[in-house]
């Protein structure tokens, strides 16, 4: 393949294709003429080698261990920057000034509440529902009440359904918390800032006031930009394939909470805290590590891994080190939990297994323990993986949408079935 195209070879025809570079990373031949110019599709089931977009958003170097938001590095984001200054970046393309951020805080502060009406949508649940089915449930049902931000045709409508997704995600994340434990709904309130306004809907009481921990609140607004966006993900791909379709916003953003429940992706940061409670002590790591290498057993090492970093996932180093804070301001000193995780880490990186299979720690793998330590239940870690996130699918949903280009994913399929047959009545079979 040269620079500029790649050529076919199929029985005796030869096809040439145009390669497209990027600002970053691998070009692409753009094959979409192939099946006119030969009749045959490619194969690639997991897309292991497939560019299924063009994007401005985000750009991650697997081999390097990079992420960068707009060109922004993680590293700088989080240690910088707030969780809505990052939405900002990933919504607009640029950092904002001091008047665009103060605005933008602003408008996403006074979306927060929902429709009271949704109030009624959480007792038709039982109380022990997963809060990803709630969440699921819910979201998909603010197309009921937000009627003047579903025409997608319309860029204010998309922008005001942007902002009310990325401002009531954390409000109906903690309601289904609070409806899970049996404690009535908080509001929120409009002095506090996003993560703030979040750790308060989900652990304040009607009793006493509640005081937010300056220093856990900084540590989750950290942890929800490091969970922002991350290229074309599953569950953002979702998003995109659902909205390729023209689907409301409302209904996209709940196809990818579906797709982000899943064990291999958002799923992983519950089941990663239940494995390391599972291993329980550090002598039990051996027992779990052979089984993870064990081709016929279907256990893995959750929050391990990676479809691109095969490299360190910068987000797990932030991770580490926001875990140990966390931990610290709440005086834990002994976590056995977090001993397991960091010997786990320790015994895996050294091993042959993981070491070839270039198996390294992903943002699943210190995000429990942070997480349990600050009080979240387990349940509950996969729909605050989801309140982050919602701006990266909103961000990549709404680059979609505006793309001229843009047509209905529709991907065709190597037929492997049975060829055509006559119906045998059933007296006959
Ligand atoms: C997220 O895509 C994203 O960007 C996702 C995400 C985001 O921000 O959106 O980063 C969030 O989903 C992080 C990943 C969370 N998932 C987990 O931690 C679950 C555990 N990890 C694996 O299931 C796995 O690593 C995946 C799903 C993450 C990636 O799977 P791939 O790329 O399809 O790789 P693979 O399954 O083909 O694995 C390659 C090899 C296989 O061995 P061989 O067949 O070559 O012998 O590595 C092995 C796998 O068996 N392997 C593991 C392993 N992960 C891969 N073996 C043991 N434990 C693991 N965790």
């Amino acid at each position: 393949m040269s620079a500029t195209s790649g050529s076919f070879h199929i029985d005796d025809k030869t096809v040439e294709f145009p390669v497209k570079v990027g600002t970053l990373g691998p070009p692409v031949v753009d094959i979409g003429q192939l099946y006119g110019k030969t009749g045959t599709f490619t194969f690639d089931p997991g897309f292991m080698s497939t560019a299924a977009c063009e994007s401005k958003i985000t750009y991650i170097d697997g081999d390097e261990g990079i992420l960068l938001h707009r060109g922004y590095p993680i590293d700088q984001l989080a240690e910088h920057g707030d969780f809505l200054e990052a939405c900002y970046l990933l919504l607009y393309g640029e950092l904002p000034t001091v008047a665009q951020k103060a605005d933008f805080d602003y408008r996403i502060t006074r979306h927060t509440m929902v429709h009271d009406q949704m109030n009624r949508f959480f007792s038709g649940f039982r109380r022990d529902a997963h809060p990803m089915a709630v969440m699921v449930g819910c979201v998909g049902a603010l197309a009921a009440f937000y009627h003047d931000s579903t025409d997608i045709s319309d860029p204010q409508q998309r922008m005001i359904a942007s902002l009310r997704m990325i401002a009531k995600m954390p409000t109906i994340a903690a309601m289904a918390y609070k409806y899970n434990i049996g404690q009535p709904f908080v509001y929120p309130k409009n002095d506090l800032d996003y993560a703030s306004n979040f750790l308060r809907m989900c652990f304040a009481v009607p009793c006493e006031e509640y005081k937010v921990n300056p220093v856990l609140a900084r540590a989750l607004d950290r942890i929800f930009i490091l969970h922002a966006d991350h290229e074309q993900n599953a569950s953002t791909s979702t998003v995109r394939l659902a909205g390729s379709t023209g689907a409301n916003p409302f209904a996209c953003i709940a196809a990818g909470i579906a797709a982000l429940w899943g064990p291999a992706h958002g799923g992983a940061n519950e089941i990663c805290l239940r494995m390391l409670m599972d291993i329980g002590t550090v002598d039990r790591i051996p027992h779990f590590i052979a089984r993870a290498k064990d081709k016929n057993d279907p256990f893995r090492l959750m929050g391990f891994g990676h479809r691109v970093y095969k490299n360190f996932d910068p987000r797990a180093k932030i991770m580490h080190k926001t875990c140990h804070e966390v931990l610290n301001e709440l005086g834990i000193k002994d976590d056995p939990l977090l001993d397991v995780a960091i010997e786990l880490e320790r015994i895996a990186l050294h091993d042959e297994y993981f070491v070839e299979r270039k198996l390294y720690p992903n943002v699943d793998f210190y995000s429990g323990i942070t997480l349990k330590a600050m009080g979240f239940p387990t349940t509950m870690f996969t729909s605050l993986f989801a309140v982050a996130r919602t701006v990266g699918w909103i961000a990549q949903w709404k680059e979609m949408i505006e793309d001229p280009n843009q047509k209905i994913g529709r991907p065709r399929q190597l037929y492997t079935g049975a060829p055509s047959r006559e119906y045998m009545p059933i007296s006959k079979r």
